[in-house]
């Protein structure tokens, strides 16, 4: 069956005017001030206020790119089933997002090979990956959303970039000494791999850029690089800013509450899946751990699993963590963990209906990306030029190729 945006299924819009009604206001959002400062917060209308003026005069002395709207732009890994993490700090800051600015989404499938995974898994998460954006709220009509590897400028501008980017950095940062610890085969890949995403977010002379704290160095060298390449050539890149959720920015695995829940490391036990039937999310929150007193407080230092019970359902339920604190006051834990199980139920049942439906039609996935594959070309095209330019490389006489523009066997 072949879908277009905004018809009416399970009984409202899929893709339709109001968009997927999300249990939190675009307010709930926070930005950093700035990136030197992070821990300075503001709502995100008072983030993006000053954004139009500072646009204009940028615009001056840096012609690559013209829009009205400040540009988003956030990518996710093909990887694995994603999980109530990759909910908080990524697909509802989306959907969110999306009502605010020119918004870009990628499904960053380059990235997806620094680390082994099969082809018919990258397939796989692939598609399943953009099921799910569609499914939590993004809508093909307002966002851009398409597959990085649809779009040869991000491995172009990896390139380029590389040169602006140093081993030092690269070698400090966290993400590469986690995942590379104790592995057998370290790709050249997953070292290089901020470089790749610093393109994704500076080919679309991004402003915001909606993630999770987990990606705060990487957006820090994102930046760092964007401003030594101004420097060394001229001003090409808008320096882009992360917008962090305010509560639920790092979703900690609920039997190691110490470290972040992702399904590629932690006990699985403690990871729960966007795809998770009911009874399998009931059971993860009834048995998470947490600790020997009574209190439900958020106090993460030395309460850290209640602490990250206390997030989730304030990102279940969109009620702030001092509320549900007041409403918990002398309950005990027992009720409290049935309570996070049943919201996060409640949260995924019609994100899991939609996502159904929208995996099984391939097809129109397929066509999806293929128009998001096409604005993310016209819209990086002119930053990829610039840089060549800026750069110093020789003009080709028959102009460049971009994209699906390349003709076969060129
Ligand atoms: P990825 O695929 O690991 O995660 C996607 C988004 O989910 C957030 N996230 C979390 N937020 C809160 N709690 C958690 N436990 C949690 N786990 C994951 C991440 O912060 C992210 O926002 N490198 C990126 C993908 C990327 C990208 C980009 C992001 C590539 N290029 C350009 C932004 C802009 C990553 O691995 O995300």
């Amino acid at each position: 069956m072949v879908r277009r945006a905004g018809c009416p299924v399970l009984g409202g819009s899929f893709f339709g005017q109001s968009g997927l009604s999300m249990p939190f206001p675009p307010s709930a959002i926070v930005a950093t001030a700035s990136e030197a400062s992070p821990s300075a917060t503001m709502s995100t209308a008072a983030a993006l206020a000053p954004l139009f003026t500072l646009r204009r005069i940028r615009l001056r002395h840096n012609p690559p790119f013209m829009a009205d709207k400040p540009r988003v732009f956030s990518g996710i890994r093909a990887t694995g089933d994603k999980t109530l993490g990759n909910y908080s700090g990524g697909y509802r800051q989306y959907a969110a997002t999306q009502e605010s600015g020119d918004a870009f989404f990628c499904i960053v499938d380059l990235h997806s090979i620094t680390t082994p995974i099969e082809p018919a898994d990258l397939r796989e998460y692939t598609l399943s990956g953009a099921a799910m954006l569609f499914a939590t709220g993004l809508d093909p009509e307002r966002s851009t959303v398409f597959a990085q590897s649809h779009v040869v400028a991000h491995a172009e501008a990896a390139w380029l970039l590389s040169a602006a980017t140093s081993f030092g950095e690269l070698r400090r940062m966290t993400q590469f000494k986690e995942k590379s610890e104790g592995q057998d085969f370290v790709s050249a890949g997953l070292f290089g791999y901020p470089v790749l995403m610093a393109g994704d977010i500076l080919l679309y002379q991004t402003e915001i850029v909606p993630i999770g704290d987990d990606q705060r160095q990487h957006l820090e060298l994102t930046r760092d690089v964007a401003e030594r390449f101004n420097q060394r050539y001229g001003d090409t890149f808008t320096i882009p800013r992360g917008v962090y959720p305010e509560e639920g920015a790092r979703i900690k695995n609920l039997q190691e509450p110490e470290r972040l829940m992702s399904t590629t490391r932690g006990a699985p036990q403690g990871v729960v899946r966007m795809v998770d039937e009911p009874d399998v999310v009931r059971k993860k929150f009834k048995t998470a751990v947490t600790d020997s007193e009574t209190e439900v407080r958020h106090v993460p230092e030395t309460k850290p699993g209640i602490s990250n019970l206390l997030e989730i359902m304030s990102v279940a339920t969109g009620e702030t963590v001092a509320d549900l604190e007041k409403r918990y006051a002398g309950s005990g834990y027992g009720q409290f963990k049935v309570d996070v199980g049943e919201a996060v139920v409640a949260l995924l049942a019609p994100i899991q209906e939609r996502y159904r439906e929208l995996r099984a039609d391939e097809r129109e996935l397929q066509r999806l990306l293929a128009v998001g594959a096409e604005k993310a070309r016209n819209a990086s095209e002119p930053t990829l030029e610039a840089m060549y330019d800026r750069m110093g490389f020789v003009k080709p006489e028959a102009g460049r190729f971009f994209g699906a523009a390349r003709p076969r066997g060129l």
